[in-house]
């Protein structure tokens, strides 16, 4: 994470004040994507890189944000929310603000400086992130801490969804808020209870593989799959009324009514089905420490994303492969919305180095780019920095 001297020392020096520092991370998922949508579970870490918010309290109702990336200062008044959808970071920092205040936050005025290590673009959750620390930032700069972490995720995702356009499950910001060290979360979508599943496990690494490939078909896909899981729920529900959401149906269920089913939306809903089925028992095989399993249901996981749910891209896939023929890697998969972005790999320890260097060489010669590769352990959700 990036050092926080410099971060106060910038603060200052734009600012003439001292700030207090907040911080919430980016996310990988282990297993269970594009579940959260249908009421499902998911089952993400935080991870150790974070966007760090600097803020200090203004006296009028005027919102000044700069970032160390893009070094404009911006600005924006509380009580006049700006035009929605301009499309840029500072949308999600003013869609925050507008949803606290929705939820009957007191807002006051602020300076903030906002700097990160999470990649935007590589389905890391960087805008959860973003998101979360603001969200901590305000409402502890204002003295109202009436939200829980759990309201204070779904102020984020609300934020998406109305001001940024973005109709997001509410995984990234569940863990964003929520993670802790050591930990992966098991989440269940539908009541945002989130149970800690111990996840240090010695000679065990999760190395990430950023493929630095965006699709810009990733959102406009992404609201389709979202409208054919509907629709399938739509079809089921005629025969099984108890039928919410794909979370409640079960695979013999989706087996005995297929044909009322297209031949897509059966594909969709057979992911999601089964993926829910994985998520579940990935828990479990991480509470047994029994990492072959886990690493097992991970690669099932990536070939029901690849196949069925058809958001993967070549790159990942051929990450996926490299991964599954190395010695030593447990598991490997997409992780996030897909078509591009990154891998999750679970690693043992002595194969990290020799795995790094297949994915750089292969990635390149095939692709031309070279990917992003770090190793994470799993990481606190957002904090203040005392
Ligand atoms: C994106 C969304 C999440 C989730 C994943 C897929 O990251 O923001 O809500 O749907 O895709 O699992």
């Amino acid at each position: 994470m990036t050092n926080l001297v410099p971060l106060r020392r910038h603060f200052h020096s734009i600012y003439g004040a001292e700030p207090r520092l907040f911080s919430a991370p980016g996310r990988v998922n282990l297993v269970g994507d594009h579940t959260d949508y249908n009421d499902g579970f998911v089952l993400p870490i935080a991870i150790e890189r974070r966007t760090l918010v600097a803020a200090a309290q203004r006296a009028d109702r005027s919102v000044h944000v700069q970032s160390t990336r893009f070094p404009t200062k911006r600005q924006f008044e509380l009580d006049r929310p700006g035009p929605r959808r301009q499309n840029g970071w500072l949308d999600y920092v003013e869609g925050m603000a507008q949803s606290l205040q929705a939820r009957g936050v007191e807002l006051t005025g602020a300076d903030l400086l906002i700097d990160s290590d999470v990649p935007t673009g590589a389905g890391l959750s960087s805008s959860a992130a973003l998101e979360m620390a603001v969200g901590l930032a305000l409402c502890s700069l204002a003295g109202d801490e009436k939200l829980s972490r759990v309201e204070l995720a779904v102020a984020g995702q609300t934020a998406e969804h109305d001001y940024v356009g973005t109709m997001c499950g509410i995984m990234d910001q569940l863990i964003a808020a929520l993670g802790q060290s050591d930990h992966a979360l098991m989440i269940d979508c539908r009541t945002l209870e989130a149970t800690p599943v111990p996840f240090a496990r010695p000679g065990a690494v999760v190395l990430v593989c950023d493929t630095k490939v965006k699709r810009e078909l990733a959102s406009s896909e992404y609201n389709r799959r979202r409208a054919e899981c509907q629709e399938g729920v739509r079809a089921l529900q005629e025969v099984l009324p108890h039928v919410r959401a794909l979370r409640d149906v079960s695979l013999p269920e989706l087996e005995a009514h297929a044909a009322r089913l297209s031949e897509t939306v059966r594909k969709r809903c057979f992911h999601v089905v089964t993926e829910n089925e994985r998520t579940l028992a990935a828990a479990r095989a991480l509470s047994e420490d029994d990492l072959a399993e886990l690493g097992r249901l991970m690669v099932a996981s990536h070939r029901s994303l690849q196949v069925d749910y058809e958001v993967s891209c070549p790159e990942l896939d051929l990450c996926v492969e490299i991964a599954t023929a190395e010695p030593g890697v447990y598991g490997a998969r997409m992780t996030g919305g897909g078509f591009g972005g990154c891998t999750v790999n679970l690693v043992a320890e002595e194969a990290v180095a020799s795995l790094s260097e297949a994915l750089s060489r292969e990635v390149e010669r095939r692709f031309g780019t070279r990917p992003d590769i770090f190793t994470t352990r799993a990481s606190s959700g957002v904090k203040e920095h005392l």
